[in-house]
């Protein structure tokens, strides 16, 4: 059987799933052969219990991904574009709810569903040459792949509004002002910076930042009446894990908590 065509996967220092999506001569555009390798090498990362954080980034110097691939795009009939956009929905919310945590490593343009790829990453690092944009509606679209769910969610609606509205591609500085990035590190220290944030939460409890991921997301869904209560359910939970167990015993003996994610 042949491998993804359109991106590669590794497993770097151990933990560290790194997912590159590599199809130079459209800046890393998603099509459905894409979203479908996405999608399966995700799964791998999930299913590999070494991979403790994943880490979603774009091959080349230019970008991280430039979009929804306009060629493909262009000849869908309104249910296929329907369909196009609940798969790119789909898969994009596999890597929210996935409940591993992941870093997407804005190397450069992340514009429509790149930025949304982004966006359904829980921590964003951006390259100070990252441009940000949601660009649809200069096409006469909207963004598909949750975007207009998952911008308001980062940067509230007013600035969500305007980066929607206006289509422009927008700085890696300006994204950090309206919340949508995490962090602005320079290019040649991009690597570094994700690498060293992957390595601090590789070290984490897994369960516990699953369940912690989980708490967040379902209250955001549900409200905060609701997501204090799956808070503290989550919170029992956790006592019923070896983590747990080992995390608190490790700190009363003064020692580095082995954490294997049960
Ligand atoms: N789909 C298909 N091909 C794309 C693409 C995309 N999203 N983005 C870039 N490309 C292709 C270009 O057509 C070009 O191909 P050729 O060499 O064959 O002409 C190649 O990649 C290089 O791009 P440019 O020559 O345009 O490079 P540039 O440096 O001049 O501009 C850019 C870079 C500003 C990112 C520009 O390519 C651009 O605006 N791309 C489109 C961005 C966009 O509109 N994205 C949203 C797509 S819609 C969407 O994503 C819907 C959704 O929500 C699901």
């Amino acid at each position: 059987m042949n491998g993804p065509q359109n991106l590669r996967a590794e497993v770097l220092d151990g933990v560290i799933g790194r997912l590159t999506l590599d199809r130079p001569k459209v800046l890393n555009a998603l099509n459905r052969e894409t979203l479908g390798e996405l999608d399966c090498a995700f799964d791998g990362m999930l299913r590999n219990e070494a991979v403790r954080v994943v880490v979603i980034t774009g091959g080349g110097e230019k970008a991280f991904v430039a979009g929804a691939d306009i060629a493909e795009m262009a000849a869908l009939s309104p249910m296929e574009a329907r369909e196009f956009s609940r798969r790119g929905q789909a898969v994009l919310d596999r890597v929210e709810r996935g409940g591993k945590p992941v870093i997407a490593m804005v190397n450069g343009y992340a514009l429509g569903g790149g930025l949304e790829l982004a966006l359904a990453c829980h921590v964003r690092i951006a390259s100070s040459q990252a441009k940000l944009g949601l660009p649809e509606v200069g096409l006469g679209l909207l963004p598909g792949f949750g975007g207009t769910q998952r911008l308001v969610r980062a940067a509230g609606m007013g600035a969500a509004a305007e980066w929607i509205l206006s289509g422009e591609p927008y700085s890696a500085q300006d994204a950090l002002r309206a919340g949508v990035v995490n962090r602005v590190v320079e290019p040649d220290q991009l690597w570094e910076a994700t690498r060293a944030l992957a390595l601090k939460i590789a070290a984490r409890g897994p369960v516990a930042m699953r369940l912690a991921l989980e708490a967040m997301r379902r209250g955001l869904d549900a409200g905060p009446t609701e997501g204090m209560q799956l808070e503290s359910d989550a919170f029992g939970l956790a006592f019923a894990t070896e983590d747990m167990r080992e995390g608190t015993r490790a700190f009363l003996e003064k020692r580095k908590a082995e954490f294997r994610g049960r």
